[in-house]
C-alpha cells in the first residue's frame, strides 16, 4: 500500500507564455492569446504539494501539515506569488511559464526545500485555471490535464440486455434523463525543450474541442453513431471518448464526472475504473498516548483543543477490475454508494475517539483513519478498491493506494 498527503496551496501570478528566442509574431502565431503582451495576464493558480512517507507510530502523522505549509508558503512568497514569473522567477525568463514547465520547476523547488524531511515530495500538481494545469512527479514525468464540459441527454441502458434486464439493472436511469458533464483528459508525454508543452495548442484546442462538438446538447443514445452498438453507461462512455482522442494525442486517461459523487475513467492499458464520493460528519481530538501533554499541544496545536473540534469528510473510494462487456458496468452503482455508506457508518455524525473504539491506542489523525477504513472498505466491496482518498478540509488530502501506480 501506498500512502499520500497532498496539501492546497494558492498563488496568483502574471505570465505569458513566450520563447525568449522567437519575435513577438513568431510567439503570437504560435501560442495565439496565451502570448498576451509584453507584460503577461494574470492567472490564480492552485497547487497540490503531495507528499509521500510513512505513519509515525507516536504521532500518527506521515509528517506534520504545519511544517508542509511553512516551508512551501516561503516557496510561493519568494518565486511565485505576486509576481509576474516571466522576469521575477527564473528559469522562466528563458523557458515559457506554461502548466508544464511551472509544475516541474515547482517539484524541483520542493525536493530541494524537503532535503532531509520525514516525508519526500513526490507528486506536483500545477492547476493554471480551473479548465487545465500539469502535474510533475518525482521521477521526471509531466502530464497535462485539460477540463471540458458539455450536457447531454440519454438512457443509461446496454443493447445486450432485455427491457426488463436494463430496468432491474439501471433502474430509473434507465428513462430518459440528462448530466452536466466534467470531462478531464489527461496528456502524457516529453515536454516540448522549446516550447514547453505536451502537444502544441492549435492540436490540441483542435482534437479536444471535437469532444464537445460531438456530444454536447445531444440524446446519447440517438445521435452518437459510433455509441449504437455499445452499452449506454458512464464507463463506456468514457472509453468511447478515449478511443476518440488516441490515435490524435498522447491520451493517458479520460475521467467523465456524471454528478458530484460519480466518476468512471479509462486508462491506456484498457483499464477502467469508477469513483465514488461519500461524505461524514465526525468530531475528534488529536491528542496521542504516546506522548505527554505538553508534547501534545506542541505537535498538534489547535487540532490539541482538550473539547475537541470536528470535520465534514469527504471519502473518495476508486473502484478497479473488468467491465462487464455484457452490461458495460464496472460495479454496480446503487450496491457501491450503499456498501460504503454502511462503513461509514459507525463513524458519521460521531467522535471519533469518544463514542468508537478504533482509537483508543492512537491519535485520530487523517492518516490512521484511512488506514483503518481500508480493510473495511475493501470486505464491502469484494477487495476491489484501487484507491480511497479522504479530505479532512478541502485543503488536505490523504491517499491509500492498493499499489504505487
Ligand atoms: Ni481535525
Amino acid at each position: 500500500m501506498y500512502l499520500t498527503i497532498s496539501k492546497r496551496f494558492e498563488f496568483s501570478a502574471s505570465h505569458r507564455y513566450y520563447v525568449p528566442s522567437w519575435d513577438e509574431e513568431a510567439n503570437r502565431t504560435f501560442f495565439a492569446r496565451r502570448t498576451g503582451g509584453p507584460h503577461g495576464y494574470g492567472n490564480n493558480f492552485t497547487l497540490f504539494a503531495v507528499f509521500h512517507g510513512d505513519i509515525d507510530r507516536d504521532d500518527g502523522m506521515v509528517i506534520n501539515v504545519t511544517t508542509i505549509k511553512q516551508r512551501v508558503n516561503e516557496i510561493l512568497a519568494d518565486r511565485y506569488d505576486h509576481k509576474f514569473l516571466n522576469a521575477d522567477s527564473p528559469p522562466f525568463n528563458e523557458i515559457p511559464p506554461t502548466p508544464e514547465n511551472i509544475a516541474a520547476v515547482l517539484m524541483r523547488d520542493l525536493t530541494r526545500a524537503f532535503d532531509g524531511e520525514r516525508a519526500t515530495p513526490v507528486v506536483c500538481h500545477v492547476m493554471e485555471s480551473p479548465e487545465t494545469g500539469a502535474t510533475a512527479y518525482a521521477d521526471g514525468m509531466i502530464e497535462r490535464h485539460y477540463w471540458l464540459e458539455f450536457s447531454a441527454a440519454r438512457k443509461t441502458m446496454s443493447p445486450h440486455l432485455s427491457d426488463e434486464g436494463n430496468r432491474n439493472l439501471f433502474g430509473p436511469a434507465f428513462g430518459l434523463h440528462g448530466h452536466g458533464y466534467r470531462l478531464r483528459v489527461t496528456l502524457r508525454g516529453e515536454v516540448d525543450g522549446t516550447y514547453g508543452l505536451i502537444r502544441p495548442p492549435h492540436d490540441t484546442d483542435m482534437y479536444l474541442g471535437a469532444i464537445p462538438k460531438e456530444l454536447d446538447h445531444r440524446y446519447l443514445n440517438d445521435e452518437v453513431a459510433g455509441m449504437k452498438d455499445r452499452p449506454m453507461t458512464t464507463e463506456c462512455l468514457a472509453q468511447y471518448i478515449f478511443e476518440q482522442l488516441e490515435p490524435r494525442l498522447p491520451v493517458n486517461r479520460v475521467r467523465l464526472h456524471e454528478n458530484s459523487y460519480f466518476f468512471a475513467e479509462y486508462h491506456a492499458g484498457r483499464k477502467s475504473c469508477l469513483g465514488v464520493e461519500s461524505r461524514f460528519h465526525a468530531a475528534h481530538r488529536l491528542h496521542s498516548p504516546a506522548l505527554d501533554d505538553a508534547t501534545n499541544r506542541e505537535v498538534y496545536g489547535k487540532c490539541n483543543n482538550p473539547a475537541g473540534h470536528g470535520h465534514l469528510y469527504r471519502l473518495e473510494t476508486t473502484i478497479g477490475g473488468e467491465l462487464d462487456e455484457r452490461s458495460g458496468t464496472l460495479y454496480p452503482l446503487d450496491r457501491a454508494i450503499g456498501s460504503i455508506d454502511d462503513v461509514l457508518q459507525r463513524w458519521d455524525y460521531k467522535h471519533l475517539d469518544e463514542d468508537t473504539q478504533d482509537f483508543t491506542d492512537r491519535p485520530s489523525t487523517a492518516e490512521n483513519m484511512i488506514v483503518a477504513l481500508w480493510p473495511r472498505l475493501q470486505s464491502a466491496l469484494d477487495n476491489r478498491v484501487v484507491r480511497a482518498r479522504l479530505w479532512e478540509t478541502p485543503n488536505n488530502r490523504f491517499t491509500l493506494r492498493a499499489d504505487r501506480s
